[in-house]
């Protein structure tokens, strides 16, 4: 017995609503004005209904859609997202058609469209270098001045151009990462990240779009040299020496890439916390408490995560099928695209209450009194998965959580943001289902503090 199969009419609904505005915003670097159109338009939320839509009428799922050329599923169901990422890379492998044709572009042998003992070796070692298994990695003590630093230039910036918007975040957050990265020589090697969002442009593109192999050997050549550069304390540094088996440079570039977004995750964050001034005291509480100088604040953490399930920006989980897959309601064939949109599971109000509110109390959990709040980062049962889950879970989240609630921790203390009209962020309103990042401006100015408020550092 085959799984149930969506209409023509379904099929037709699910690619116009779910997977073409998704595709079109850019799978590894976003497009702005896709991005603008979708908040104006209200496309995410559109998309979210469509798939609370095909829930109903399907309700055995997954759901096979009716495609020319291709075998493709969707997953409509928490259990079921649940399965096919516990159950990765082996049957659901992560390498799939279109990943593969992406990172062909700027990192062909990369962990994610890597199979077999390859992908264990380059597992390890991005685990290695991330310190994933770790809430606070063991390089802390050589990224907190650096993201202290950075936080202090961007705010100059912004305080010279009069306000905070994507384009002054996003700079000094690409010198942040690239010190990170390999050190503060890289700080200002603009054209890597240049080069890197060239190639990015292209695999939006996937296997439509010739690979321009000069170009990635130039880039490739680029990141190797940084990593024999790499000064002791930067990501990269882990890498140097490494087998050949583990294609140390076409691992790097994912990080370049992947701190993006996180970059993208903070800028939303900031702007939750700036309009919503309950959460900010909340926060700022956190902050004057803290005694681990900015390594564990899980307020600030939950608030990132928040802003993450709110507008994920990984709105495509992707994974193919490397043999048949029997389910209850029938088999799915060996090749099988699998589908997983995000933004449906983390917004659907049908299961989780305040699915459209910002709720950093859905990460936190106080098992433990005497340690205070925990952030719990693994909601996989509700299908909330930022960072994705099971074995091919992002290897980089608490470095994401660490680097960014410090970087939301220097920012807030001494400084007042407000958002510019027009981004509908009111707290007794549901949240819009896109935050357009590139419009998100902010008007910063030094602290004011009302009666009861945390007072800025000294
Ligand atoms: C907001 C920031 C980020 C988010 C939301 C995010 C999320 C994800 C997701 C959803 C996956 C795919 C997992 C899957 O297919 O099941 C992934 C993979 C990965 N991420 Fe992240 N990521 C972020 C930042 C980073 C950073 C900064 C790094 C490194 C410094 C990183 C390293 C990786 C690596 C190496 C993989 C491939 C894992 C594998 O194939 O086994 N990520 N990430």
């Amino acid at each position: 017995m085959a799984l149930p199969r969506a209409g023509v009419r379904d099929t037709a609904a699910f690619m116009l609503d779910v997977f073409f505005p998704t595709a079109a915003k850019g799978a590894t670097i976003r497009r702005p004005r896709i991005e603008a159109l979708a908040e104006r338009l209200g496309l995410d939320r559109r998309a979210v209904r469509r798939m609370q839509e095909l829930d109903s009428r399907y309700p055995d799922g997954p759901l096979l859609l009716r495609l020319p050329l291709r075998k493709q599923a969707i997953v409509l169901r928490p259990g079921h997202l649940d399965a096919v990422l516990q159950q990765s890379p082996e049957p659901f492998s992560p390498a799939s058609s279109e990943k593969r044709g992406a990172l062909a572009h700027f990192e062909p042998r990369n962990v994610l469209v890597s199979t077999g003992p390859e992908r264990s070796v380059r597992r390890a070692l991005q685990e290695q270098a991330l310190d994933t298994s770790s809430p606070v990695h063991r390089f802390a003590d050589w990224f907190l001045p650096v993201i202290h630093e950075e936080a202090e230039s961007m705010l100059r910036s912004a305080g010279a151009r009069g306000v905070l918007d994507w384009e002054v975040f996003n700079e000094s957050w690409q010198r942040t990462v690239r010190r990170v990265v390999f050190g503060d020589a890289a700080r200002e090697d603009t054209e890597l990240t240049e080069q890197l969002a060239r190639l990015r442009k292209d695999a939006n593109w996937s296997g439509f779009k010739p690979r321009r192999k000069h170009t990635r050997a130039a880039f490739l050549r680029h990141v190797q040299d940084r990593i024999d550069a790499a000064e002791p304390g930067s990501l990269a540094s882990v890498m140097r020496g490494r087998a050949d088996e583990a294609a140390p440079a076409d691992q790097v570039p994912q990080w370049l890439f992947a701190f993006e977004p996180a970059g993208m995750a903070a800028f939303r964050a900031l702007a939750l916390l700036a309009t919503h001034p309950g959460q900010a005291q909340l926060a700022r509480e956190e902050m004057a408490r803290d005694t681990s100088a900015g390594r564990q604040l899980p307020f600030l953490r939950a608030t990132v995560l928040e802003s993450l399930r709110l507008w994920p920006t990984t709105p495509m989980i992707l994974r193919q099928t490397t043999r048949e897959v029997e389910w209850d309601a029938g088999t799915m064939p060996a090749r099988c695209g699998v589908l997983i949109f995000t933004p449906y599971f983390h917004r659907d109000g049908r299961r989780l209450p305040d699915a459209d509110r910002f709720e950093p109390a859905l990460w936190l959990t106080t098992d433990r009194q005497e340690a205070g709040p925990q952030v719990d980062g693994d909601h996989g049962d509700w299908g909330v998965v930022p960072f994705s889950a099971g074995p091919v879970r992002c290897p980089g989240r608490h470095l994401v959580l660490l680097l960014t609630s410090a970087l939301l921790a220097n920012l807030l203390r001494d400084t007042d943001f407000t958002v510019h009209d027009g981004h509908r962020l009111d707290p007794r309103r549901p949240l819009p289902g896109t935050l357009d990042n590139f419009s998100l401006r902010f008007t910063a100015k030094p602290r004011t503090v009302p009666a009861g408020d945390v007072p800025p550092s000294s």
